[in-house]
């Protein structure tokens, strides 16, 4: 039987306004290779605030609408309208991630009655999702919504960061925003794994958190001699890959400029093209809105620089790699790719002003859940 729910909606219209609700919808029946999940746990990651807030200003944040059913709203800067056109207009869901129990499912997928399954789906700050069920990865017996919601997005790329340091013939990794919640498990992993890790962060609370798990080189970003350090620490480890979360400024440079400054250390004779040593920057996240500045003639002439995102990389890795890196993560699911949560919320809390601002800032260790089962 048909069932509805309440979805969380961002709507940007061409007047630059984004507007935050929660709209409610009915579920069809699941097709015969469908499941419909009640969700129990959504994690809300950077990538999620991308499209819920997209480029809104946090700072005209209001409230509209009957008290009952509340709407956030933000103004969004004309400038910015032009590059999401593709959204105006559209009530978009939102939540990349999720896990839940199957409460209802097609005749081919029966057995997953009752089962509690995490899903990348997109649409999971709601109530109920419907999706396929080869879409849809069974949890371990006993465990916890909240311990299986995150499954994909950060354990999936901090696995997928050191498969393409393999794959791209590297050795070893430098990390930006390393104290993030996917920076604490790639530093687990690279532990496990034997792979040498540069650590970068931006405040002393946030290397003690690196330490904690066992990093051995961890630098600070604000310390006078950051760029020395780098470029040893870069020497010590033959680091020529790098993943920058920040994006905007000019800290990927600096790695880029480090990288090169290492491996002209050991020419033999001075060459103005600088050395022969390739080094690779991928920037996979925007945690600063900024342009991206790049000192290039400090770089030699053998670099690249691009962006790197997780589903191209599942598509490039084939069926085995993906299936072994599923594996693991579900292997390792309260240890190397546990999340913390800073809070719990239900999806209209979603909506208070002072929570947005609170997920908003992405600050270290405050990641919040949702689970729609409290309201
Ligand atoms: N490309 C992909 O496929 C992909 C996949 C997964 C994740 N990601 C990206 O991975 C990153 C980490 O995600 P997460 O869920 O692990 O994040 P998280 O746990 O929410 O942590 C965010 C971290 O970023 C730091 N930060 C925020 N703004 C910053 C800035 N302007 N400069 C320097 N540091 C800043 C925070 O430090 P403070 O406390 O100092 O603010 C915090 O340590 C995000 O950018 C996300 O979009 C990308």
């Amino acid at each position: 039987m048909a069932c509805t729910g309440r979805e969380l909606r961002s709507t940007l219209s061409e007047d630059g306004t984004l507007r935050l609700s929660l709209e409610q919808v009915t579920y069809a029946d699941p097709a015969p290779d469908e499941v419909l999940v009640r969700i129990e746990a959504a994690p809300i990651n950077p990538s999620d605030l991308g499209l819920l807030l997209g480029p809104a200003q946090i700072d005209t944040l209001r409230t509209e609408g009957a008290a009952e059913n509340p709407a956030v709203v933000f103004d969004v800067p004309q400038a910015r309208l032009g590059s999401m056109k593709a959204r105006l207009g559209r009530s978009m869901p939102v939540g990349n991630e999720g896990a839940g129990t199957v409460v209802a499912a097609g005749a081919d997928a029966a057995q997953l009655i009752g089962k509690r399954v995490a899903a990348i789906g997109g649409a999971m700050f709601a109530d109920y999702r419907l999706l396929k069920a080869r879409d849809v990865v069974e949890l371990p017996e006993g465990t916890a919504a909240a311990d299986g919601a995150a499954i994909f997005v950060n354990p999936m790329t901090a696995l997928a960061f050191v498969e393409t340091m393999r794959r791209e013939g590297h050795s070893a990794i430098v990390h930006t925003a390393a104290a993030s919640n996917l920076g604490q498990m790639l530093q687990k992993i690279c532990l496990a794994d034997g792979v040498p890790l540069v650590n970068i962060v931006r405040s002393e609370a946030q290397a003690v958190i690196l330490k904690e798990i066992g990093a051995t080189h961890v630098l600070n970003s604000q310390d006078a001699d950051f760029r020395a350090k780098l470029t040893d620490a870069i020497a010590e480890t033959g680091a020529t890959l790098a993943f920058d979360a920040i994006g905007g400024g000019s800290l990927g440079s600096d790695i880029v400029q480090a990288m090169e400054a290492a491996a002209v250390r050991t020419m033999a004779e001075y060459s103005r093209y600088g050395s022969d040593q390739f080094k690779q920057l991928y920037i996979y996240g925007a945690l600063d809105l900024a342009p991206t500045t790049l000192n290039r003639l400090a770089f030699g002439f053998q670099w690249s620089v691009s962006g790197w995102l997780l589903l191209p990389f599942f598509r490039k890795a084939g069926m085995e790699t993906l299936a072994a890196m599923r594996q693991r993560v579900l292997a390792e699911l309260t240890t190397t790719f546990a999340s913390r949560y800073t809070r719990t919320i239900g999806l209209a809390e979603a909506l208070q002003p002072e929570v947005v601002r609170a997920y908003e800032r992405k600050a270290t260790g405050e990641k919040f859940l949702i689970d729609p089962g409290l309201g």
